[in-house]
C-alpha cells in the first residue's frame, strides 16, 4: 500500500538554515533506529540539492515504479532502512533541477501520498533549509496526512539560532508540532587528545530551546571520523558487516543519536527483531534512560554530553 497509513510515526527534520546538519541529523537517527531494530524509512524533500542517497553509498541506485507507486531505495540487506529521494529520479548526479512552485509541490506531494513504504515504523523526512514552497507543501501535506512533529537542528552562532527561531515561527503557523532542538557542531572533539573546543561556541541550542519551552535532545560535536565515513559512500555496505557496522556505531554523532532516540521515546528492540550485530550492540549500551514505549508522547529533555 502507498502513503503513510502503515507508517506508525512521521518525523521530518528542520531546520531555518543551510548547511547546519539536517542531512547528517536525519541519517544518524535513521540509522540509529535501524540498529535499535526498527524499520525505518527516510524521505529526501530537497529538491535541488538531495543528499541522502550520496549519504548512505546508495548514489547509484533508481527507484523502481510499481502500479501502486514508488518502491523505496533499501540500504541494508534486510530491508529495515528504505530511501526515497527526488537524486534517485535524477538522470546524473550533476543535473540540476529547475522548478517553479507548483511543480516542486507536485512533486512533494507524490512523494508523501505515493511511495510504496509498507509497514513502517518510522519515516524521517530530510528537509532543504529555510521555509519556502518545499516546506510549505510538505508541511501541509504531512500535517493532513500525519505527522508526530519536527526535530529542529541548530548550529550554536547567532545566525543559525536566528534562523532557528524563524523556522520555530514557521512550525507554529503550520501547526507543526517541535519535538525538540538538536545542537549540531557543537564542539571540536579532538581524536589526538579528547580534548574538545567549542569552535563556534556552545549552548545556544539548549537556551533556545529553554526560551521556547522545547526539549532540547542533543548536542552533537564536529565529529571529523563521522565526515570521513560519510563521504567515503560506505554506509550501506557497513551496515551489513558486523565489524564495520561496529566501527559506525561507535561514532559519537549516532551514540547520541540513540540517545535521542530513546529520548523520543523508542525503546531498544534489537534483541528481538535481531537488527544490530551483536559486537556492535555491545558498543552502543549507551547514554539516555528510555521515557516512554510511545514515541513523541512524553518526551523529556535528555542531558546531551
Ligand atoms: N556533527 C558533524 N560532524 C562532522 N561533520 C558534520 C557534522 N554535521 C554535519 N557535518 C558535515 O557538514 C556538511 C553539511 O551537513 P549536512 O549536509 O548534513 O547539512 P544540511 O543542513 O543538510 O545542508 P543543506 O541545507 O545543504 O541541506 C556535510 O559535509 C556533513 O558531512
Ligand atoms: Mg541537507
Amino acid at each position: 500500500m502507498s502513503g503513510l497509513e502503515d507508517v506508525k510515526h512521521v518525523i521530518p527534520v528542520l531546520s531555518g538554515k543551510g548547511g547546519v546538519g539536517k542531512s547528517t541529523v536525519t541519517a544518524a537517527l535513521a540509522v540509529a533506529l535501524w540498529s535499535m531494530g526498527y524499520r525505518v524509512g527516510v524521505l529526501d524533500i530537497d529538491l535541488t540539492g538531495p543528499s541522502v542517497p550520496g549519504i548512505f553509498g546508495m548514489a547509484d541506485s533508481h527507484v523502481h515504479a510499481a502500479p501502486d507507486g514508488w518502491v523505496p531505495v533499501f540500504v541494508d540487506r534486510e530491508q529495515r532502512l528504505g530511501l526515497m529521494s527526488l537524486g534517485f529520479l535524477l538522470g546524473s548526479k550533476a543535473d540540476a533541477v529547475i522548478w517553479r512552485g507548483p511543480k516542486k509541490t507536485a512533486m512533494i506531494k507524490q512523494f508523501i501520498e505515493d511511495v510504496i513504504w509498507g509497514d513502517l515504523d518510522v519515516l524521517l523526512v530530510d528537509t532543504p533549509p529555510g521555509t519556502s514552497d518545499e516546506h510549505i507543501s510538505m508541511a501541509e501535506n504531512l500535517v493532513a496526512a500525519r505527522v508526530d512533529g519536527a526535530v529542529v537542528v541548530t548550529t550554536p552562532q547567532a545566525v543559525s539560532l536566528l534562523d532557528v527561531r524563524k523556522e520555530l515561527d514557521f512550525c507554529k503557523k503550520v501547526d507543526l508540532p517541535v519535538l525538540g532542538i538538536v545542537e549540531n557542531m557543537s564542539g571540536y572533539v579532538c581524536p589526538h587528545c579528547a580534548d574538545c573546543t567549542n569552535i563556534f561556541s556552545t549552548g545556544g541550542g539548549e537556551a533556545l530551546a529553554k526560551e521556547y519551552n522545547l526539549h532540547f535532545l542533543a548536542r552533537l560535536p564536529i565529529e571529523p571520523e563521522l565526515t570521513k565515513i560519510l563521504d567515503s559512500g560506505n554506509v550501506a555496505r557497513m551496515l551489513d558487516e558486523p565489524d564495520q557496522c561496529a566501527t559506525l556505531m561507535r561514532c559519537a554523532t549516532l551514540q547520541r543519536a540513540i540517545g535521542m532516540c530513546k529520548t523520543l521515546g523508542f525503546e531498544d528492540r534489537s534483541g528481538r527483531h535481531g537488527g544490530l550485530p551483536e559486537s556492535a550492540a555491545a558498543d552502543t549500551a549507551t547514554t539516555a534512560t528510555t521515557v516512554t514505549s510511545n514515541p513523541t508522547a512524553t518526551a523529556t529533555a535528555t542531558e546531551a554530553t
